[in-house]
């Protein structure tokens, strides 16, 4: 198993894998525009040449980044990638200097775990919505919670 950047090719299987497990309900597909232009985005969890999963950061200011499209296919979970997918966009973020990563979620207890903390969603920016109005959930039966993650620099 090895994480590397996403490669252009990888889009497809990335909205694939996305919407495998929207059906699911753990989370939102998106369009193929935003995961071409956001490809650098992400990293990729690649199992033999088979994507195993993915996670993005993406950059929204100097001082917020969020944790987007993280999954780990259901075969492969619980071996302890998500966590080495989730320190990898942490030092990722600390490498170019952003302090504060938050993330949306049905699944609150694994980023608590993670050093997360519950943040009210009313103090994240409104541009960070953009990606929750194509749910059908958005905005009055929204069940995601808002958790915050900050980084020490110094
Ligand atoms: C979240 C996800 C990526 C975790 O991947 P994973 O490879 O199974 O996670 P790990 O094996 O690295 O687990 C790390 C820790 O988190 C815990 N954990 C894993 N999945 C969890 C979950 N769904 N809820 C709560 N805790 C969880 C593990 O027990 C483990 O705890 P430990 O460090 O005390 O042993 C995976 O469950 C997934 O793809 N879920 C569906 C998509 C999703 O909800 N993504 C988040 C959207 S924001």
């Amino acid at each position: 198993m090895k994480i590397r950047n996403a490669h252009i090719k990888d889009a497809y299987k990335i909205q694939e894998l996305l919407k495998k497990y929207a059906v699911e309900g753990e989370l939102i597909v998106r369009p193929m525009g935003d995961i071409f232009s956001q490809i650098r985005d992400f990293h990729i969890l690649d199992f033999n040449g088979r994507m195993a999963g993915f996670i993005a950061l993406h950059v929204y200011w100097e001082d917020l980044g969020e944790i987007r499209s993280f999954v780990v296919d259901k075969k492969f979970r619980g071996k302890g990638y998500g966590k080495q997918l989730m320190n990898l966009a942490v030092k990722e973020a600390k490498h170019i200097g952003i302090n504060r990563i938050f993330a949306l979620t049905r699944i609150p207890e694994f980023f608590l775990n993670q050093g997360f903390k519950k943040i009210p969603r009313a103090k994240l920016p409104h541009k960070v919505w953009r990606d929750c109005w194509n749910c059908p959930k958005y905005p009055k039966h929204c069940d995601e919670v808002a958790l915050i993650y900050r980084i020490k620099n110094k």
